[in-house]
């Protein structure tokens, strides 16, 4: 079976946890685009340009070389811009902050899904991100919206940062998951919606491995 699977999801709903996991077991590969768009956003920071400018960052994405290394196991796979491994860069404060307002770009992404639909060819793919079953592989063979109460997303992403930043303030983390949904849904060009015919999985109470199974679950009944 070479299948393509979208998965669709706000931040912190375990979309690209729940797509890894899944694709080491289907032993598919798997495309997180929400590291593109961070890899374009990191880019932008390291190259000073004014968001406001926003054909110049819609030129860069163009012009920038992305090759995505492949995972091994569990882990997560690298993003090599021209050269250069950047993938410990992707969740820096700097990038957090600006990349949704990167992402509601136009040229952004038309760049983007051009590149994500190549990526796409010969199915075997998962690709998770905000837009995939409405707008980059809308012929899916199964799309999935993941999501959770914005309490425990926010809880998710504080488990995450604290271990890192030991003085993270727990309302303020909400805010800004807050602040991102906002951008991410309300945007003119793609905005993250639950496609008409994806799957909606509510991760609220669930672990990562229930996740993974009702996936997988879902996957084999409709296949078999
Ligand atoms: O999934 P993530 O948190 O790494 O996504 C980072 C940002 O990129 C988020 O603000 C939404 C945006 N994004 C998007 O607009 N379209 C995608 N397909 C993937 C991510």
């Amino acid at each position: 079976m070479s299948l393509t699977i979208a998965i669709d999801g706000p931040a912190g709903s375990g979309k690209s946890t729940a797509a890894r996991r899944l694709a080491r077991r289907l032993n598919y590969r798997y495309l997180d685009t929400g590291a593109m768009y961070r890899a374009v956003t990191y880019e932008v920071i390291r190259s000073d340009i004014d968001l406001n400018y926003e054909e110049e960052v819609a030129h860069l994405a163009e012009k920038m070389e992305m090759n995505f290394t492949p995972a091994e196991g569990d882990k997560k796979s690298r993003i090599i811009v021209e050269g250069r491994d950047i993938t410990d860069k992707l969740r820096i404060p700097e990038v957090n902050d600006k990349v949704s307002r990167v992402a509601r770009i136009k040229g952004v992404r038309e760049v983007m899904v051009k590149k994500q639909r190549a990526m796409s060819a010969n199915g075997g793919l998962i690709m998770d991100g905000r837009d995939i079953g409405s707008q980059v592989l809308p012929n899916a063979d199964f799309k999935f919206y993941i999501t959770a109460t914005l309490e425990e997303r926010a809880r998710r992403r504080y488990k995450e940062i604290i271990k890192k930043k030991p003085d993270t303030d727990f309302e303020e983390i909400k805010k800004s998951v807050a602040r991102r949904d906002k951008i991410d849904t309300e945007r003119c060009y793609s905005p993250l919606i639950k496609p008409e015919d994806a799957v909606e999985i509510d991760t609220t109470d669930l672990s990562i491995n229930e996740v993974v199974d009702k996936l997988y679950n879902i996957i084999k009944e409709g296949t078999s």
